[in-house]
């Protein structure tokens, strides 16, 4: 089955959606294609710029934003947009409609791009808010609401194979895309994270920087048989989160990019709009959990689009774990 008759046929969404996911997973086809000839289009290395965040923009950063941008903007019911590649929010004037108040679409265009020059994993990520019904003129204050409103997310992985993952508030579903006809097919109907774990996921150069329930956390899982947990656990680190929360679908996994004191200015180093929503809501509907370890990521009321956020999420034990430590550091 294909992605659009999944859409119109499986998860029975508004046409309006429908469209405007099949845009976005045609911006992320046409995204694997622009990662794959980076060598041959001259888009690979640096584009000698900078984001708001202040990291240097790759060339296929940029050319991945330009893409997605120029496959949602003619999309009808489209309302404004808002990137990690962007300063400020676009609106887009024809989204604009009395009977049908539309959609936001905030998205990373090119997640964990430090891979690129290894041939590593990248991805992107996306997450579509409902506009507002009054038909207002659209502003910033719009893409500013809690997780739990998103009407769906999903995220794209330029792997081994290209993959399209995707929620609508019915379970995560996964697509992989079929070079041969050119289509997402459904291959991974209604994913679920295993309940527990013995693999977790964080950057460990960064331990010294970590609060203590953290610190805790880890120490617990390298102790192995002989400590606290009586059980020997596993390491990875991507440094791409669309990667990390992949391997988390399939196989189960905690992933953790906690708030640290290296940059004790920035409340964590992920996006909270378009990284840890559009994840958070993905991990829930398989089943899994989601935290900043002091309270539910997607209950998080946001200030600005490009908020920083500390993320924890997977398979649910795991977190459960991580909060009920975060809770015992508060209490003493
Ligand atoms: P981006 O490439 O969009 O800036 O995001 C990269 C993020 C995330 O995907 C990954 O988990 C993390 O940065 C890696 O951070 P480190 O470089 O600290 O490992
Ligand atoms: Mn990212
Ligand atoms: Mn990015």
């Amino acid at each position: 089955m294909t992605l659009p008759s999944f859409l119109a046929n499986v998860a029975g969404v508004p046409a309006g959606l429908a469209t405007l996911v099949e845009a976005v997973a045609g911006a992320c086809s046409a995204i694997a294609t622009a990662v794959e000839r980076g060598v041959f289009d001259g888009a690979c290395g640096n584009a000698h710029s900078e984001n708001i965040h202040g990291e240097a923009q790759k060339k296929l950063d940029v050319v991945s934003n330009e893409i997605m941008i120029s496959s949602v903007e003619q999309v009808s019911c489209l309302r404004g947009l808002a990137s990690e590649e962007l300063d400020s929010i676009q609106v887009i004037q024809h989204g604009r409609s009395a009977d049908n108040p539309g959609y936001l679409l905030l998205f990373d265009p090119l997640d964990g791009s430090s891979n690129l020059e290894i041939n590593g994993i990248v991805g992107s990520i996306f997450s579509v808010l409902a506009a507002p019904e009054s038909g207002a003129e659209i502003d910033q204050s719009h893409f500013l609401q809690p997780g739990v409103k998103q009407v769906c997310a999903g995220y794209a992985l330029y792997g081994a194979t290209t993959m399209f993952v995707l929620t609508t508030g019915q379970g995560v579903d996964g697509f992989t895309f079929d070079g041969k006809s050119g289509a997402f097919v459904l291959t991974h109907p209604q994913i679920r994270i295993p309940e527990s774990t013995r693999e977790f996921s964080i950057n460990m150069s960064n331990e010294r920087f970590w609060d203590e329930p953290v610190r805790r956390y880890v120490r617990e899982c390298v102790a192995g048989a002989a400590g606290p947990r009586h059980a020997n656990f596993n390491m990875r680190w991507i440094a791409s989160m669309v990667a990390e929360v992949h391997r988390i679908l399939i196989r189960g996994g905690i992933f953790l990019y906690p708030r640290d004191s290296k940059n004790s200015q920035l409340a964590g180093r992920l996006r909270l709009t378009y990284e840890a929503n559009p994840m958070s809501f993905i991990v829930e509907q398989a089943g899994g959990m989601s935290t900043t370890g002091g309270a539910p990521i997607m209950e998080i009321q946001p200030d600005q689009v490009h908020q920083r956020i500390p993320v924890i999420l997977g398979s649910k034990l795991e977190v459960e774990r991580l909060i009920q430590y975060h809770g015992e550091t508060l209490t003493h």
